[in-house]
């Protein structure tokens, strides 16, 4: 029955998480909203701020958990990708938690972990599933064969789609992050005002900055004849915006599913949070006959109950880290 004590700190929320026995029993995220001010996450100021939110968030994980420090079996963290000062608070913590209670450290891939962020709940997906995971940072859609056999079938060329939410979102004057404001205004407007191109990636792969580009364009030209225009209109430009983003990921994972023959279809990562993209999975995948796994809200955007349910199944495994693990930017799946 083991206790985990989890880590999150790749971007710019601070989570920690305590599992027993497979079941997530906590998941304390402290957001970051000094970043509001900058449009965008300014790194060196994260990592002050994790600095600032890990102690208190790792109490309050073990508290609502109801478990003591000294129950903890062993500590999994984020070792990547990530920002690099971000990581390092997060797995100094970690390295110093396990060597005080002489404990073993789990270190866990961030993008691995949003996949099994499907584990953490009753209704898991049966292996081989497909995963899209989208987020700020990454666009890929992986082919799950096991807990830690993943293979990225496709992937962003340029932009991830969070970006181009977020880079939309900001050509608009809305504050960052802009994701989950375009999810708003969206549910109010028309995603047939407006046609924005869908870029012919050829296979599996995804590109967001030529649709980025011509939103700039358009936004440009149309506030140019009328400086009112975005004031006007803004909620049929969220709501066809998000819809040519929701319709570029579901037409590549439609293909994806139809090449592997896989019929549990799974969502993840921070953009998995948006309406839109839910209800067109969810009606894909019923049109289709296959599973849909989307998770709970809290398990779509960075936490560490993820890292917790990844380091359980790397316990299961005795895989663990020495105390010589460094944080790495880059991490491949
Ligand atoms: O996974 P995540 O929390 O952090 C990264 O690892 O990047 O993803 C953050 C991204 C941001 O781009 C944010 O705008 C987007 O997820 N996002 C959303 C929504 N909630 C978060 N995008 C669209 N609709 C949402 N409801
Ligand atoms: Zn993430």
């Amino acid at each position: 029955m083991p206790v985990i004590l989890a880590i999150e700190s790749s971007c710019d929320d601070t989570s920690a998480s305590v599992c027993v026995d497979g079941k997530v029993l906590s998941n304390v995220i402290a957001n970051q909203s000094i970043h509001e001010a900058y449009g965008g996450v300014v790194p060196e100021l994260a990592s002050r701020v994790h600095q600032q939110n890990i102690v208190p968030a790792v109490q309050q994980a073990l508290a609502k958990a109801k478990v003591s420090k000294n129950a903890v079996d062993a500590v999994a963290f984020t070792r990547g990708p990530g920002l690099l000062g971000s990581l390092l608070v997060g797995v100094s913590f970690a390295k110093a938690f396990a060597l005080a209670r002489n404990i073993p450290l789990i270190e866990v891939n961030h993008m691995q972990a949003h996949v099994l962020a499907h584990f953490i709940g009753d209704n898991k997906p049966s292996f081989p599933f497909l995963c899209l995971t989208v987020s700020g940072g990454h666009t890929q859609i992986v082919l799950v064969k096991d807990y830690f056999d993943m293979e990225v079938v496709g992937q962003t060329l340029d932009d991830a789609a969070g970006e181009a939410m977020d880079k939309t979102s900001k050509i608009l004057g809305l504050p960052y992050p802009g994701g989950p404001l375009i999810d708003k205004n969206a549910r109010l407007g028309n995603p047939a005002a407006y046609k924005f191109p869908e870029p012919q990636i050829p296979g599996l792969d995804f590109s967001f900055s030529g649709l980025k580009t011509s939103i700039l364009y358009f936004i440009r030209d149309n506030v140019a004849q009328n400086p009112d225009f975005i004031a006007e209109n803004i909620n049929d430009i969220c709501a066809s915006v998000e819809h040519r983003i929701v319709t570029i990921l579901l037409n590549k994972l439609k293909k994806a599913a139809e090449h592997y023959g896989v019929k549990d279809i799974a969502l993840a990562g921070g953009v998995s949070a948006n309406t839109g993209l839910r209800l067109g999975t969810k009606a894909m995948c019923d049109k289709y006959g296959w599973n849909c796994f989307i998770p709970e809200m809290q398990y779509c955007t960075d936490n560490a109950g993820m890292i917790a349910i990844a380091g359980y199944h790397k316990y299961l495994k005795g895989e663990f880290a020495p105390q010589s693990v460094a944080p790495l930017a880059r991490m491949p799946m």
